[in-house]
């Protein structure tokens, strides 16, 4: 099956070979065609050009006169949960901490009691809703980590609601298990026990259900430490789950060493960077993911995203989705953040948000415009550049979806 789309305005994210992640300067490096076509060949892109498109074609596609970019790649997200938590939003904004709404019982807490009270079909439900949305929104790969289920059972059940979403929706879902969030109450003064646990049984049974290709913990001042984030990424290596971890979100944790030194694919949040931070992510295979929309939501500063760029790091940006923290799984605000917030440059925010997204999750052959990759492509509103995209904040610039080369909305 060959379809050609036509009369593009603007094609963005073209590299002439398939790249894995984009690093300092080459985050700019991106090419762009202005009056254009595209052909996909069953899922994948098999070529591009000014001028007359190719005549043969089973599907025509008209873009009138729109733009095209890679679809986004969010590789950090919580999109499964039950009920949202605006009582806490009001706590914070009357002055609460994010850590004394935590020791309240609310926060983490509050969300895995609601989501061990709900079935997998409401959860299954709940989330397809969201994760449609974010479709329709320009996401065509999204990362869905667990860790509102706090007992076995119930983070069985959201990894059973991953693979249910991933088996439904036109979107590349990756499963990560988010194992040690947050420290059940039972478990108060024992996180040692709970770790352990976690490791010798929790790991295991996920990774023998094949329901996870990550694992993730919360390394964070009042959560979990250093050392149980060495426990986890070993356990998760034994059984072949890579890490992907929160780390420096609230305080200088250790968190990005410790996940450098694991071999953690990717480093999240980072709020709290300085130059130990960069130094330990440089030359290593570790993605950095900075999830403003995070920062902004809990009035925190961002994180030095200029600073690890010029200093030669690749960036990824991702929503960070959850009721607590980022209730919003919407990539176009998060480019504003990035550009406004931590002065990224607009292509260096696309860029992080699509093909940096991709590597963050392990997926190789998506996230730019290149002959071999998946055509997952966001058709937007005609603009002369795509910084119209972060500038134009809160205006909807997305009118159509294509994933696997098949339009979607
Ligand atoms: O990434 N901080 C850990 N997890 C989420 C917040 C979870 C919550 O508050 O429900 C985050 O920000
Ligand atoms: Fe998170």
């Amino acid at each position: 099956m060959v379809t050609i789309i036509e009369n593009i305005g603007l094609l963005w994210g073209i590299s002439p070979t398939l790249p894995t992640r984009l690093q300092g300067e080459e985050m700019r490096s991106l090419g762009k065609l202005h009056n254009c076509w595209l052909s996909i060949e069953d899922d994948y892109i098999s070529g591009y050009g000014e001028g007359t498109p190719p005549a043969a074609a089973d599907l025509r596609i008209d873009a009138r006169g729109g733009a095209i970019i890679p679809a986004f790649c969010d590789s950090h997200t919580h999109i499964i949960f039950a009920g949202t938590r605006e009582r806490e939003f009001e706590d914070k904004i009357s002055g609460l901490s994010y850590e004394e709404i935590a020791r309240r019982g609310g926060g983490i807490l509050n969300s895995a009691a609601r989501v061990q009270k709900a079935s997998e079909q409401e959860l299954f439900e709940a989330s397809s809703e969201r994760l449609a949305r974010m479709v329709a929104d320009g996401t065509g790969s999204i990362e869905i980590k667990s860790g509102y289920g706090l007992t076995l059972e119930a983070e069985l059940k959201m990894l059973r609601t991953a693979a249910r979403l991933a088996e439904s929706s036109p979107a590349t879902i990756k499963t990560t298990f988010l194992c040690a969030h947050a420290l059940p109450v039972e478990y108060r003064g024992r996180a040692d026990e709970y770790v352990a646990m976690v490791c010798r049984e929790w790991i295991p049974a996920v990774a023998a259900e094949g329901l996870a290709e990550f694992v993730d913990l919360f390394c964070e001042q009042g959560f979990f430490t250093t050392d149980h984030a060495a426990r986890v990424m070993e356990a998760g290596a034994k059984h072949g789950l890579r890490a992907k971890i929160h780390a420096n979100q609230l305080a200088f944790s250790g968190g990005v060493q410790a996940g450098v030194k694991g071999g953690a694919l990717s480093v999240d949040h980072l709020e709290s960077s300085g130059p130990a931070e960069i130094e330990a992510l440089l030359g290593t295979a570790t993605m950095p993911t900075l999830l403003p929309s995070a920062a902004f939501f809990l009035r925190a500063p961002y994180p030095p995203a200029r600073e690890m760029i010029d200093s030669g790091l690749g960036v990824a940006l991702a929503t960070d989705y959850n009721p607590g923290t980022s209730p919003s799984g919407y990539m176009p605000l998060v480019l504003t953040m990035a550009t406004v917030g931590m002065r990224m440059m607009p292509e260096e925010a696309l860029a992080a948000a699509t093909i940096n997204g991709a590597y963050a999750m392990g997926l190789h052959d998506r996230g730019t415009i290149s002959v071999g990759a998946r055509a997952d492509l966001a058709l937007l509103r005609p603009m002369d550049s795509v910084a119209y995209l972060p500038y134009s904040f809160g205006e909807n610039c997305i009118q159509g979806m294509i994933l696997g080369g098949k339009p979607i909305v």
